[in-house]
């Protein structure tokens, strides 16, 4: 059995790379604050195992017993592989810093940033007598590195995830960890986050299935320990 842990499984990217991964050999852990039922009466249909917790990941309090929950419903037993995806991640505030409140920032880094490096934490704690294959697949963007006004919280997050990929790639070998960058994508995040931007209207959209094939090649075919790669 392959067991994946997803964070942002109830729409746009996340959503995909869930319905990708239906498979009968693979349990599945999905976290996002709104339980996507679509996907759990797939499961169903599909005699996939699924487990739906819905959890706001800016309660970051909260995320060592989450994973220490999930943890304890693998059967050690069967178990081949385990994959976490950190892929939920909000694009607001969208707005010049001085505007921003105090806990819009404090928020988009507790889920973009802090739940991830929480996450990892925690999976790495809680998997160390599973002697498998064990990655975590953080997803970032090119804005960590492609700058522009108004996005100052999300480029700040994701420069910092990758930061996190490469830190935890040197410390680690148990387990592997990797970045990607997936391209623009038509996605709720993608709209929310050109409203500064003069050229979108130009920008060619990348489908949801594409990122989600993208990723689920990195994560499965081409994983690089301590590597970001762009996935376009
Ligand atoms: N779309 C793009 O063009 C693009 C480009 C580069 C990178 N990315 C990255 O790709 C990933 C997926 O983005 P997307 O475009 O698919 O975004 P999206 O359509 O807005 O979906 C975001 C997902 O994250 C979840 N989420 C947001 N806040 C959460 C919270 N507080 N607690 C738990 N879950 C939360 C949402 O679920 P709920 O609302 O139900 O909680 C949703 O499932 C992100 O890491 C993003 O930065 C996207």
């Amino acid at each position: 059995m392959r067991y994946f842990i997803i964070t942002g499984s109830s729409r746009g990217i996340g959503k995909t790379l869930t319905e990708k991964l239906l498979s009968p050999n693979h349990h599945l852990f999905c976290i996002s604050r709104e339980v996507n039922n679509e996907l759990l009466s797939l499961a169903e249909s599909n005699n996939v195992s699924m487990d739906y917790f819905d959890v706001d990941l800016k309660d970051v309090h909260k995320l060592d017993d989450l994973m220490n929950q999930i943890i304890q419903k693998i059967d050690a037993s069967i178990i081949e592989s385990i994959y976490l995806v950190n892929n939920a991640a909000v694009v607001k505030p969208v707005e010049f810093i001085s505007q921003s409140e105090p806990n819009g920032i404090i928020d988009h880094m507790n889920i973009n940033l802090i739940a991830p490096m929480l996450l990892t934490s925690s999976f790495i704690k809680y998997t160390k007598a599973l002697k498998v294959d064990k990655r975590v697949m953080n997803i970032s963007s090119g804005l960590s590195f492609n700058l522009k006004p108004m996005l100052s919280c999300y480029s700040t997050s994701k420069a910092g995830l990758e930061t996190f990929v490469k830190s935890i790639g040197v410390e680690q070998g148990d387990v592997k960890i990797m970045g990607v960058r997936p391209g623009a994508t038509d996605t709720q995040m993608y709209e929310e986050s050109v409203v500064t931007d003069e050229r979108a209207s130009e920008i060619k959209l990348a489908k949801t299935s594409y990122a989600a094939e993208r990723i689920l090649t990195f994560l499965l075919d081409r994983f690089e320990h301590g590597k970001v790669v762009k996935a376009w």
